[in-house]
């Protein structure tokens, strides 16, 4: 589906990723050190370790391992609405299903069917920049989250300068769109990734509506390595 269109219409995004399931590892496995920004959001929720988390648009379970990580007592449940994308999670890590302590779920992250307070925890990273409503979504993960429980987003949000802009405009243009395109065979999801990420919010602004749907003690942190000016992890705590 045309770039365009996709981001007129997001509910096709999974659909896309479909595309690129079997390569998705392949490709964020030369992006280097994205398990460790993955793993570094995850440790920076400060979980008990015995929590019950829910890794909305899992994908093929990167962000999963990273949750399993600082979760030696607790569960995830991850959930993606690409079919390609879970299949490949549910390789990965089929000795965490096989023990309980994972499980996936083909479900739309817009419409979680969860009954309300189910999750001490939400770890979302990158998927709220393919949500057609940030506030919808927000309001969706409030609902299924338990008062004290805890939120991390994860994504490419650029930094309020017009160096994080135009750094990641040249970074994707030029280098991510090509080489995804090489590794993938698909280029359509690779053009969409990087306009998504000039339309999205910046780490304030996803702050502010963290704060206006019910949460409270929000924090953003910026990553250590080359994503530094582009990728934050938005931390806040539902209100008791
Ligand atoms: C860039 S991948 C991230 C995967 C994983 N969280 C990671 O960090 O590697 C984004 C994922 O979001 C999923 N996604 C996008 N929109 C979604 C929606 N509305 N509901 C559920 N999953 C969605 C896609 O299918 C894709 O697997």
């Amino acid at each position: 589906m045309a770039t365009a269109a996709l981001i007129e219409n997001k509910a096709f995004v999974p659909k896309e990723f479909n595309k690129i399931s079997r390569r998705y590892d392949i490709a964020t496995k030369m992006s280097q050190g994205y398990q460790d920004d993955l793993d570094a959001s995850a440790r920076r929720m400060n979980l008990r370790g015995d929590e019950k988390l829910l890794d909305l648009c899992c994908g093929t379970g990167k962000s999963t391992m990273a949750c399993l990580k600082f979760l030696p007592n607790g569960t995830v449940t991850g959930v993606d609405n690409s079919e390609g994308m879970l299949l490949e999670a549910t390789r990965k890590l089929s000795g965490g299903i096989k023990n309980g302590k994972a499980t996936f779920i083909l479900k739309d992250a817009m419409h979680l069917d969860f009954a309300d307070n189910t999750f001490d925890a939400v770890y979302m990273a990158y998927g709220l920049r393919n949500m057609p409503n940030y506030e919808m979504a927000i309001k969706g993960i409030h609902r299924v989250l338990k008062p004290g429980g805890k939120i991390c987003i994860h994504d490419y949000s650029l930094a309020d300068n017009f160096f994080a802009r135009a750094y990641w405009a040249i970074l994707g243009y030029g280098f991510i769109v090509p080489f995804c395109t090489v590794m993938t065979g698909s280029s359509d999801i690779y053009t969409y990734l990087v306009k998504s990420v000039l339309t999205f919010l910046t780490p304030g602004q996803i702050k502010t509506l963290l704060e206006n749907t019910g949460f409270e003690a929000a924090t953003t942190q910026a990553h250590a390595s080359w994503r530094k000016p582009i990728l934050h992890s938005v931390i806040a705590v539902k209100k008791s």
